[in-house]
């Protein structure tokens, strides 16, 4: 309802901006952003569609790769701040430990952008907005499409958790934890991070499957993204289980090498995160630049299920080369 409203109020702005010939402005904008790396087909969409969002908008874009490390985002923080840009997106490879250079924006008047993680809830006035999904919600969409398929039977889940401290890896345990509670059939026997790589995905995965008895007693595997599900789908295979049948299989973002899993009938779900946190968070600064139009502190993006119902092979060949 919200995020409508400001929809509204964008385009609002929009108009009184090319009215007031202000359209200019937003062409002259600096925007710096600290990416975390490339850890995902997730996050290589998302930094191919910033730039391609940004370019659409004529906006001078500065992306800064982390390599996964916080204080690489903390050094490109202060250079972009050095710099003078006109803001900052940050997509913060964990939640806590940017009161500082956050600070060090506010006092240089750069409005920050959170985009796709959050930050510890007591950093909220250090930044602007955040475009972000659900991820409690995205972890409950996944437990919840557990619970119904499996349908009272018992079943002992493995799961593969994001990045140590992350937002996301935290919240979309606990949604899935929320949602399973309702089912005393189901219940999570082992859980690790895989870092959300394919790499760290596999071998984890490899380790549960020993670990499990050869994996006859996992009934199904939840992963916190689905770069790390198609590690352990690879696991899966080579040590002779057949995922998407024996092994139920259940993830999150919906790049395209889950369809195409999917389509094999070697996966079985996935809850889509959109690539595109860039666009929204473009339109909020280019309106709190001409007019001061001051946007939610949440810009929520949906999160939408998909199962082989929905046409895998049709949404794999539609995503492909979308910067994924
Ligand atoms: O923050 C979003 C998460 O980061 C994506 O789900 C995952 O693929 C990425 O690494």
């Amino acid at each position: 309802m919200k995020a409508l409203k400001f929809k509204t109020l964008l385009a609002a702005t929009a108009v009184s901006t090319l009215a007031l010939g202000l359209g200019a402005q937003a062409a002259e904008l600096t925007i710096g952003f600290s990416q975390i790396g490339s850890e995902s087909g997730w996050r290589a969409a998302e930094t191919s569609v910033s730039k391609s969002e940004a370019k659409k908008r004529n906006i001078n874009f500065k992306i800064a790769d982390a390599q996964q490390k916080q204080e690489n985002q903390i050094k490109a923080i202060r250079s972009f701040i050095a710099q003078g840009v006109d803001a900052i997106f940050l997509a913060p490879v964990v939640s806590t430990g940017w009161d500082s250079v956050l600070k060090e924006a506010k006092e240089a008047k750069i409005p920050v952008v959170l985009l796709d993680r959050d930050i510890d809830p007591a950093g909220k006035e250090l930044y602007l907005t955040a475009v972000t999904s659900d991820s409690v919600h995205e972890g409950e969409v996944a437990g919840d499409w557990l619970a119904k398929t499996v349908a009272g039977k018992p079943c002992n889940v493995v799961e593969l958790q994001g990045t140590v401290g992350a937002s996301v890896a935290a919240n979309r345990k606990k949604g899935f934890d929320t949602a399973i509670a309702k089912a005393s059939n189901i219940k999570v026997v082992r859980s690790q991070t895989g870092d959300f790589t394919r790499a760290k995905g596999k071998e984890v995965m490899e380790s549960f499957i020993k670990a499990e008895g050869g994996g006859k007693t996992i009934c199904a595997v939840y992963a916190h993204n689905d770069d790390m599900m198609v590690g352990a789908i690879q696991a899966m295979k080579e040590a002779g289980l057949k995922p998407g049948t024996d092994v139920l299989t259940v993830s999150i973002d919906a790049v395209p090498d889950i369809f195409k899993a999917i389509a094999a009938g070697e996966a079985n779900a996935t809850v889509e995160l959109t690539p595109n946190m860039a666009g929204p968070a473009f339109d909020a600064i280019i309106a709190y630049k001409a007019n001061g139009t001051v946007p939610p502190k949440w810009i929520q993006t949906d999160s939408k299920l998909y199962t082989s119902a929905d046409d895998p092979q049709k949404i794999y060949d539609s995503k492909k080369g979308l910067g994924y």
